[in-house]
């Protein structure tokens, strides 16, 4: 299994080019099989949960043409309209294809996701809403079985539908059902998350009718068909927040060029609170640090608030700032895995329930560690890339899923980081 080794204490300068999102690619890539002539998106990133979503998409009859970033869909012919248990349980955002292929087919049959290592993160809030538009729903062996073959004209029916939790893949999931459903429907408390928006705008080129994407009551006024469209992906924010962490902690100065600065409010609140200096640009970001951090605390919320993919970032920045951070996780009931790795490289961190303590220290020491999640693998990177000696980070497969050529990106940018 790969591994990668960080000799810490390099400082970073340069330009590094942000990918297109991961969690607009995917929800995208699912919309595929809405349309009945072919989609053409750019701007996909080489990830480990694309291939996933391509590979799924495939099993189920689309026909896939990928060449670098760039992806041709075509769903004319869908012949299979099930997610299996072995696709699912790789990728959780696999349940994106539920609600496009009970809209377009009447019939959907999803594996249930099982825990995943930051909570237990349930569908009840997908399964509910598709049963407000009519879909009848039943659990069997650890299947989501869906139909709407009892429904007139066998659509889906338009609804109203308040979510009482805020869910970015439940509103991504319910958006593209209602595009083909019969009537209207209203999402309320819907997520606005920058990545919901980016599926909005490219269901409205293939011919849906949405307004109130971004913000939280969206409508949906069903349409009969949905045709192909020509789209690239909107920006990674999180990759392009990981990055500006990664020079605020090291020192040095960073363009980050394909990044948004506007999807980053509460990113760069905090970045500057902790005494970088962030400049935006039309189309890129500036970062600028010598290194010397303050405490910034840190309360993760829905979107406009602070990310909880951020989350673990902030605490590998606040290990080594001065003063003491409280980061309080609200969106996930488990995701402190990185703590226990941050305390073996000597980080001096505390947890009471969703809520830890970080003492900045001095310096973090190299020590070998190892990932449960994404965004936990990228904190263990930056916590290595300014520890003393060498860090070795296990399981790097996280980290294929979610950041594009993430070390040839650091290496460019006069950090050491080897895989083996
Ligand atoms: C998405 C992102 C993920 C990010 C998360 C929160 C993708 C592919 N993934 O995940 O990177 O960390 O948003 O910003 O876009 N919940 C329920 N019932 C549901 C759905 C959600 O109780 O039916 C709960 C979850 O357990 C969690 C909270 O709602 O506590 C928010 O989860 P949600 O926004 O759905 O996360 P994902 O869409 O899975």
């Amino acid at each position: 299994m790969d591994k990668l080794i960080i000799q810490g204490g390099n400082r970073l300068n340069g330009e590094v080019t942000i990918s297109g999102a991961k969690n607009a690619a995917l929800p995208i890539l699912c919309a595929s099989l809405l349309a009945e002539t072919p989609l053409k998106l750019s701007g996909v990133a080489a990830l480990k949960d694309i291939d996933t979503t391509i590979k799924l998409l495939g099993i189920m009859g689309v026909k896939i043409a990928r060449n670098g970033s760039e992806v041709s869909l075509d769903a004319s012919e869908v012949a299979s309209f099930e997610a299996t248990y072995e696709m699912v349980k790789t990728m959780r955002a696999s349940i994106l294809v539920l609600g496009p292929l009970l809209a377009r087919f009447g019939t959907a049959r999803v594996s249930l996701p099982g825990g995943c290592a930051i909570g237990s993160r349930p569908v009840d809030l997908h399964i509910k809403g598709l049963q407000a538009m009519g879909a009848a729903i039943h659990i069997t062996h650890g299947y989501i079985q869906a139909s709407t073959l009892h429904l007139p004209n066998r659509r889906l029916q338009g609804a109203r539908y308040y979510m009482d939790l805020v869910t970015v893949t439940g509103t991504e999931n319910l958006m593209m059902a209602a595009a083909l459903a019969e009537g209207t429907t209203v999402l309320e408390n819907a997520a606005k998350e920058p990545e919901v928006v980016d599926l909005a705008e490219m269901l409205i080129k293939m011919g849906a009718n949405i307004s109130g994407a971004g913000t939280d009551v969206i409508t949906i006024v069903g349409v009969d068909k949905l045709n192909g469209t020509t789209h690239n992906i909107v920006c990674d924010r999180i990759e392009a927040g990981t990055y500006m962490v990664a020079v605020a902690m090291t020192g040095g100065e960073v363009k980050l060029l394909n990044a948004r600065a506007d999807l980053l409010d509460a990113v760069i609140e905090k970045l500057r609170e902790a005494g970088a200096t962030v400049t935006s640009h039309q189309n890129s970001i500036t970062v600028k640090s010598d290194g010397k951090l303050k405490a910034v605390n840190i309360r993760t919320a829905p979107h406009p608030a602070f990310p909880t993919d951020m989350q673990a970032q902030f605490m590998a920045l606040n290990t080594v700032a001065e003063g003491v951070a409280k980061v309080t996780e609200t969106i996930f009931e488990n995701r402190f895995m990185h703590v226990q790795e941050m305390q073996r490289m000597g980080a001096d961190i505390s947890i009471d329930g969703n809520t830890a303590l970080v003492k900045g220290i001095e310096f973090l020491d190299g020590a070998t560690v190892m990932a449960t999640d994404l965004r936990a693998s990228a904190s263990l990177v930056l916590a290595g890339l300014v520890a003393r000696g060498e860090t070795v980070i296990e399981r790097i497969y996280h980290l294929d899923r979610g950041y594009e050529h993430l070390e040839s990106k650091l290496n460019a940018l006069g950090a050491n980081v080897r895989r083996v």
